[in-house]
């Protein structure tokens, strides 16, 4: 056996090819990890063409208005290629409204038009949708990408993102189920063969398409077509969605999705008005609280 001293040089070589061996390792592991995950993150980005989604949601002053907005912009900005058009019922533009859209990651448009009031009609929405849609007349003339998804949004109903990766298969105007709506569990088109043959609606099953607000879209080329195509005050409760869809397609057109109709990704849920005491009956009134916005 050899001295002590003879032994050591050798090992200190071999901890120096060990670390050198190492540090290649790493390197090659840097390479080898951070490449796929590269790809992974910009080819979807760059090379699969999204068509815009623009909803279309009308809105009005209400206690809850925030909170209902909040929740709604908040699931919008985890939507891709998505443009809000928020059309508030109102002589003016709130700030509310504008400080929230301003704090939120959205593309947006602001739009603001009061409701005509009649006693024979009591649909809430019409002018702001009309509103919207001519905003989007106007900037799909002028724009060079002329194809997008028309949706129209309540500001307290619940969506699920799968709603929207189905609108974007639509070819001219897709339908899906909406859970929660017309006194039923589940409100929704019935599929034979991949086509809507009839309708599982109880309130006004008469309707030429007895279909909620939020269980279709419409291909925004259509409003270009068809300029004349819009709500109106002139028909009865509950048939605003057989109007604007009468002008842009048929039955038989109709596209079933959400795998034919099997699936309810949105669902037609109320906000409770809530009920505030009132601080002057109260005989410990809290603080004035007029200075936060709520
Ligand atoms: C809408 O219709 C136009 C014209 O037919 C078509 O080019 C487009 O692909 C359709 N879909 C979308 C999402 O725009
Ligand atoms: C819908 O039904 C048709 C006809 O039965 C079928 O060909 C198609 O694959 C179905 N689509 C989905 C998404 O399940």
């Amino acid at each position: 056996m050899d001295g002590s001293s003879d032994n050591k040089m050798p090992f200190v070589n071999i901890k120096k090819q060990y670390l050198a061996i190492g540090m290649l390792i790493f390197v090659a592991l840097f390479f080898f990890n951070s490449r796929p995950a590269f790809q992974c993150q910009i080819t979807p980005e760059v090379n699969t063409y999204l068509p815009t989604i623009y909803g279309i949601t009308p809105t009005y002053a209400r206690l809850a208005q925030k909170a209902d907005l909040t929740r709604l912009s908040q699931t919008l900005m985890l939507v891709r290629n998505f443009h809000w058009i928020i059309i508030e019922d109102s002589e003016t533009k709130t700030k509310l409204v504008e400080n929230l859209l301003k704090e939120s990651t959205l593309k947006y448009t602001h739009l603001n038009v009061k409701t005509q009031k009649s006693k024979h009609s009591t649909a809430s929405g019409v002018e702001q949708r009309n509103v919207a849609l001519n905003w989007i007349r106007d900037h799909l003339r002028k724009s060079e990408d002329k194809k997008g998804v028309v949706y129209f949004m309540d500001d307290d109903n619940t969506y699920a993102l799968k709603v929207f990766e189905e609108m974007r298969k639509i070819k001219k105007v897709g339908v899906w189920p909406v859970g929660i709506v017309g006194g039923m569990r589940v409100e929704m088109p019935l599929v034979t063969n991949g086509k809507v043959s009839g309708y599982n609606a109880v309130w006004k099953p008469f309707r030429p398409f007895p279909i909620d607000m939020a269980g279709f879209a419409i291909n925004a080329t259509l409003f270009l077509d068809h300029p004349e195509a819009k709500f109106s005050r002139k028909v009865q409760s509950g048939f605003q969605e057989s109007e604007i869809l009468k002008y842009v397609t048929t039955k038989d057109e109709l596209e079933p999705l959400a795998d034919n109709c099997t699936k309810v990704y949105v669902w037609h849920t109320r906000t409770q008005k809530p009920s505030i005491l009132n601080p002057k009956k109260l005989k410990n009134p809290p603080l004035p609280d007029d200075h936060i916005e709520v």
